[in-house]
């Protein structure tokens, strides 16, 4: 169902993102070509998710946007500079990304994992200079390096392309999905309740939530990469049977995919359930991603 009134409130948050993202890298350097191989990424689009949550559950928390859109933009480098090592040759080899050539097609290998190495730093930096709180920042980076580090996307990477070519069971994949996805996106919404002056039991909901949003999220992008066309999502498409992963859809089929699909988006709507004031916005954004369609 379209909700033109969570539309619009989705569309100005992203706004606001685009808007605090151009003003990063932007200064003449030696190393100019590595700065705009960096904004070439960050700047390409993008959904702007883990923003919105991080931003959202700031605000179901108590603040402002204000307080969490440094912490929101430090989440979308992260997130960038995954995608950028995530194309490499050795990685996926995809030849496009946000419907634009991908980094190291545009701008060589040695500059592409030189742009997500100084991406992920700056990420870190950007999300300290966010808060001017010290316990905060503190509880930040925490929360950030865990979802970065061996126990979220780079071990998840890691389970990834070491399953390449074999029949994972449905345990093996959750796992997967669970460190390379949902974690970054669980460290947005918990990042988020703590810039929003946010209690212990709510930053464990929003990871409940979040959790629950990434596992859905990332069965969604296995079902899109072999139903959708190229021209919709911006990457390849038939990316994951040609480098053989085994996915939800490899072992469960589309259907029970889209059952599983269902059954965290209510999951992860029940999580918020008496512990935050408003959760109008991120009640209907759950529902909204399970139904994407790019
Ligand atoms: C792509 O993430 C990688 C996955 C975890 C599936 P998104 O679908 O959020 O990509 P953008 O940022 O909108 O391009
Ligand atoms: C998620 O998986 C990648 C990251 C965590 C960076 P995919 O490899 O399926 O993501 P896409 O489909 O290339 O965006
Ligand atoms: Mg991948
Ligand atoms: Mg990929
Ligand atoms: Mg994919």
């Amino acid at each position: 169902m379209i909700n033109n009134e969570m539309l619009q409130e989705l569309e100005r948050a992203q706004a606001a993102v685009e808007e605090r993202l151009g003003a990063y890298f932007a200064e003449d350097a030696s190393y100019g070509r590595l700065l705009e191989a960096m904004r070439y990424s960050l700047l390409a689009g993008g959904k702007r998710i883990r923003a919105i949550l991080c931003i959202k559950f700031c605000e179901a928390s108590g603040g402002t946007l204000k307080d969490a859109i440094g912490a929101a933009c430090a989440i979308e480098m992260l997130h960038a500079y995954s995608l950028i090592h995530d194309d490499l040759p050795c990685m996926d080899d995809a030849e496009t990304r946000r419907g634009k050539p991908s980094n190291h097609i545009k701008y060589g290998e040695f500059t592409a994992t030189l742009a997500g190495d100084a991406l992920q730093a700056a990420a870190f930096e950007t999300l300290v200079n966010s808060s001017v709180y010290d316990h905060k920042a503190a509880e930040f980076v925490r929360i950030f390096a865990e979802a970065a580090g061996p126990n979220g996307i780079c071990g998840g990477q890691y389970l990834d392309l070491q399953g390449e070519g074999r029949l994972l069971t449905i345990d093996e994949l959750l796992e997967i999905h669970s460190l390379k996805t949902s974690a970054l996106i669980s460290a947005a919404a918990r990042i988020g309740v703590v810039a929003g002056g946010g209690d212990p039991r709510q930053v464990e909901a929003a990871g409940a939530f979040a959790q629950a949003v990434g596992l859905a999220f990332q069965i969604r992008d296995d079902i899109l990469d072999c139903t959708a066309t190229q021209e919709e999502l911006g990457k390849p498409t038939g990316s994951d049977s040609a480098n053989e992963k085994a996915t939800f859809v490899t072992l469960l089929g589309v259907e029970d995919s889209e059952a599983v699909i269902r059954k965290e988006t209510s999951k992860a709507i029940a999580a918020l359930e008496g512990k935050f004031e408003k959760t109008g916005f991120l009640r209907w954004f759950a529902g909204y991603l399970a139904q994407r369609k790019s």
